[in-house]
């Protein structure tokens, strides 16, 4: 068998977030998220539950390490929740959430596993939304603080830092379309709230330097190749705008690009925008966006394909088999993985990027023999990783890989409807168990090499589909 070797130092992790492993939500003087309070709304989580027990992390770390020891990774990323370090959003921090997270820090550097703090994995807290939230100037200043507060407890030791996890989602998902915490549903609000998410990154970014010297800062995006349905104008045209939307909004001010003036015409023909200025946007603020990257956290999981709605707006194409499709209905696109990469180190040159996530939901539990034959998962993993490879045999400066998720996990508005953990967790019970996923990834992290196949023979007849079938 043929193995693609990744270079020496490459850093291979597991990630989580606060939000949807930790738990104890009424423990340690925690205060109140904004998801705490979205999953207390009725209707709003799929299966009607809440996170705030998830996977009991809070009590259960320990072991939850040991499972990491296990599988042999060099790397956890993991996400501070912000209320549990400001409860009410501002003033002293608590020291009892500080604490939580130094004895976290201090036992996997202690077990050779290098903490990758993300600051803002979406659990703003509820006190702070009072005030405005995202949507408020004020909260740029309030995010600072709390880096402030983070670095100055864990900058000894952390030597990687990323600001926030996914601006699009907290922005779009929680502002424009309603389907994430805070819930609003008011278009002309994205823009606004993505602009204090990426000045507090660039403004953050300055106090993680000088409160953890040498350490490197980044930003986490989700990222995704756009294509047209069709070669037809319009349908390019829709392509363009939702790659303007999704990406380069972000990606274009924060490489020091400005936001990118087509996307601006399109709001400002919506009625979104009064005008070609930014009314929230004031001096000195993208040169503090553009504050320099030590690396580009990138989250990839599919791509999108879109053709034009009647006002010319992407509309996306429904993803249906033969395609093959996780549990998200999100499509398996490797391939879009690799071109990804491509751009963004043709058109960005990042300094450094790290696949902060990657992985699959599907729902494959224990079989009577109590194993997890989650053949799927082994051979999404498999299939990025090669095109990881590639990218980086194309002269891709990609330094590390990070699987989503190390858990079964609270997967925001779906609740626990959705599994991407390399263990199975009984939520009932609080039992994990490594699925085949996790033997596979392990032997991977170990050899420093992906096989050229999924070691495990796949079963995807089960899905009604296969490769042969598939129209790509
Ligand atoms: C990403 C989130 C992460 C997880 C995965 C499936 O958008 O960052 O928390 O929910 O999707």
């Amino acid at each position: 068998m043929v193995m693609f070797s990744f270079p020496d130092g490459f850093l291979w992790g597991v990630a989580t977030s606060a939000q949807q492993i930790e738990g104890g939500q009424r423990e340690g003087g925690r205060g109140e998220s904004i998801w705490d309070r979205y999953a207390a709304t009725p209707g709003r989580i799929a299966d009607g539950s809440d996170s705030s027990v998830a996977c009991d992390h809070y009590h259960r770390w320990r072991e939850d390490l040991d499972l990491m020891r296990w599988l042999g990774v060099g790397s956890y990323r993991f996400s501070i929740a912000w209320p549990r370090v400001l409860p009410a959003g501002r003033g002293a921090p608590n020291h009892r959430g500080l604490d939580f997270y130094d004895a976290l820090v201090d036992r996997l550097l202690a077990a050779g596993i290098r903490p990758f703090v993300t600051l803002d994995h979406w659990d703003l807290p509820q006190a702070l939304e009072e005030r405005g939230g995202w949507r408020s100037r004020d909260t740029v200043e309030t995010f600072i603080e709390y880096a402030h507060a983070v670095a100055a407890r864990l900058g000894d030791r952390v030597r990687h830092w990323a600001t926030h996890n996914e601006p699009w989602c907290i922005s779009t998902l929680g502002h424009a379309e309603g389907r994430h915490a805070p819930g609003l549903t008011d278009p002309a609000l994205a823009l606004r709230v993505a602009h204090h998410l990426l000045l507090s990154h660039g403004r953050a970014a300055d106090v993680l330097r000088l409160r953890a010297p040498g350490s490197e800062v980044g930003i986490v995006l989700n990222l995704m190749p756009v294509m047209p349905a069709s070669p037809a104008p319009a349908d390019r045209d829709a392509a363009r705008r939702l790659d303007g939307t999704f990406n380069r909004w972000f990606l274009d001010p924060l490489f020091g690009r400005r936001y990118p003036a087509d996307v601006i015409a399109d709001r400002v023909r919506r009625g979104e925008l009064p005008g070609s200025d930014l009314p929230f946007v004031e001096a000195g603020d993208l040169e503090d966006i553009a504050a320099p990257l030590d690396f580009l956290g990138v989250n990839y999981y599919s791509r999108s394909v879109v053709r034009a709605g009647a006002d010319g707006e992407p509309v996306s194409v429904p993803m249906a088999p033969p395609m093959e499709l996780t549990d998200m209905g999100w499509e398996v696109y490797p391939e879009g993985f690799f071109d990804l990469l491509v751009r963004l180190d043709r058109d960005y040159r990042p300094p450094r990027i790290y696949i902060t996530e990657n992985g699959a939901a599907y729902s494959d539990g224990p079989d009577a023999t109590g194993r997890i034959a989650d053949a799927r998962r082994v051979a999404f993993y498999q299939e990025h990783l090669v095109a990881a490879h590639r990218a980086i045999a194309a002269g891709v400066p990609l330094h590390g890989y990070f699987a989503w998720s190390l858990l079964d996990n609270f997967e925001w508005a779906d609740g626990y409807t959705k599994r991407f953990g390399l263990y199975w967790v009984d939520f009932a019970t609080q039992e994990r168990r490594p699925k085949d996923s996790a033997f596979w990834y392990r032997d991977v992290v170990t050899a420093n090499a992906v096989p050229d196949q999924a070691a495990i023979p796949l079963q995807r007849s089960t899905r009604g589909c296969s490769r042969d079938l598939d129209t790509r």
